[in-house]
């Protein structure tokens, strides 16, 4: 070994998560600033796994995803978050990160928040950067904003705060308060036109962007209650008032932005039909395709039945409410572990 050959290793697993309340447009695009506070629900069974090891041999920070080498793009975004934490160690070592999902990336499920959440607990606990559950939530945010929410467990809210100190995630109800099951309905798996992160800054360009953010207390409210009392009634009437409400945004945004695909709105359509029916579920819709269909765990097998009989429907895959990010001893699976 050389002499000064330093290095610093650790691994990290976190979920995607489903937002109820959605985040879309920032207040300042670089910090993730959210023009809007946002509730969401930690995805169990799904996750990524990542390695992060600094090492004194380095020459530049090396990002592989799924055991492949991520583009230029991913690099850089990894690089800044993990420039952060070099900052906070103070050490200048270069990075080989390793980040494995268990879902397939074309899924339609967003990776970025589990990315990054993975990424911020793993950097920061290789170099010994001792950051508390918001320090951790904040750090994440800056890679991606929704990140911020897959540090906490269970059902948690992302406080839009005053600026970068406050603006981070909680849990508001722990993973087994509620059986909810989301039910992702997979109608496409081809990659989204365009990202969120672009998606974000045209937000503002949408003249129903100001309504949406301001009426945004009032569907919080409404959604921190039914996840306090278990109220699916409640929880259904607010969660597809707020996925529309964002799709109105992204469609009247200049330029606008279309992620429906026809399948998507039969589901959402369905969905609605067979609730007047009886079946007590409710449709979400991120920025792409496909359709996450809420129930209770009661009524998960008769739901995802009904969604698989459905045309243009490929797969349905189906997750609790999961835990928050936490360091496990493995490294992932793949070539380079
Ligand atoms: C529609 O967190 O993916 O899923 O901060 O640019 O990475 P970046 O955006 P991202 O946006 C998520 C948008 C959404 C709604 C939500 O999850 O709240």
């Amino acid at each position: 070994m050389k002499m000064g050959m330093v290095t610093h290793s650790a691994s990290a697993i976190a979920h995607p998560n489903i937002a109820f309340i959605k985040y879309w447009g920032n207040r300042d695009n670089t910090l993730r600033l959210p023009a809007n506070g946002s509730i969401s629900m930690n995805l169990e069974g799904l996750e990524t796994h990542t390695r992060v090891e600094f090492e004194g041999s380095f020459s530049t920070d090396e990002l592989w995803i799924n055991g492949r080498h991520a583009d230029e793009a991913g690099v850089t975004r990894a690089s800044r978050m993990l420039d952060e934490v070099r900052q906070l160690a103070g050490i200048r070592l270069f990075a080989r990160v390793e980040s494995q999902n268990n879902f397939p990336l074309a899924a339609g499920i967003a990776s970025s928040a589990s990315g990054f959440a993975a990424l911020a607990l793993a950097a920061s606990h290789a170099c010994g950067v001792e950051l508390d559950e918001a320090g951790l939530s904040r750090l994440a945010r800056h890679g991606s904003g929704s990140a911020c929410r897959s540090i906490p467990g269970g059902f948690v809210e992302w406080m839009t705060g005053m600026g970068d100190e406050d603006s981070y995630a909680v849990s508001i109800a722990p993973p087994r308060s509620w059986d909810l099951v989301d039910c992702i309905v997979l109608v496409s798996i081809d990659p989204k036109t365009t990202g969120s992160s672009l998606g974000h800054s045209l937000a503002g360009t949408s003249p129903l962007q100001p309504v949406r953010v301001e009426d945004t207390p009032r569907r919080l409210a409404i959604c921190r209650k039914a996840i306090m009392d278990r109220d699916f009634s409640g929880l259904a009437s607010i969660v597809e008032e707020d996925s529309n409400l964002m799709h109105a945004v992204m469609m009247t945004s200049r330029p606008p932005l279309f992620y429906w695909q026809p399948a998507t709105f039969l589901v959402m359509q369905a969905v609605r039909e067979a609730r007047a029916q009886g079946l007590q579920a409710c449709y979400t819709v991120d920025a792409g395709p496909n359709v996450h269909v809420l129930c209770e765990g009661a009524i998960r097998q008769e739901t995802v039945k009904f969604l698989e009989s459905l045309p243009g429907v490929q797969e349905v895959r189906q997750a609790e409410t999961g835990g928050p990010a936490r360091v496990v001893d493995s490294s992932p699976a793949g070539p380079h572990s």
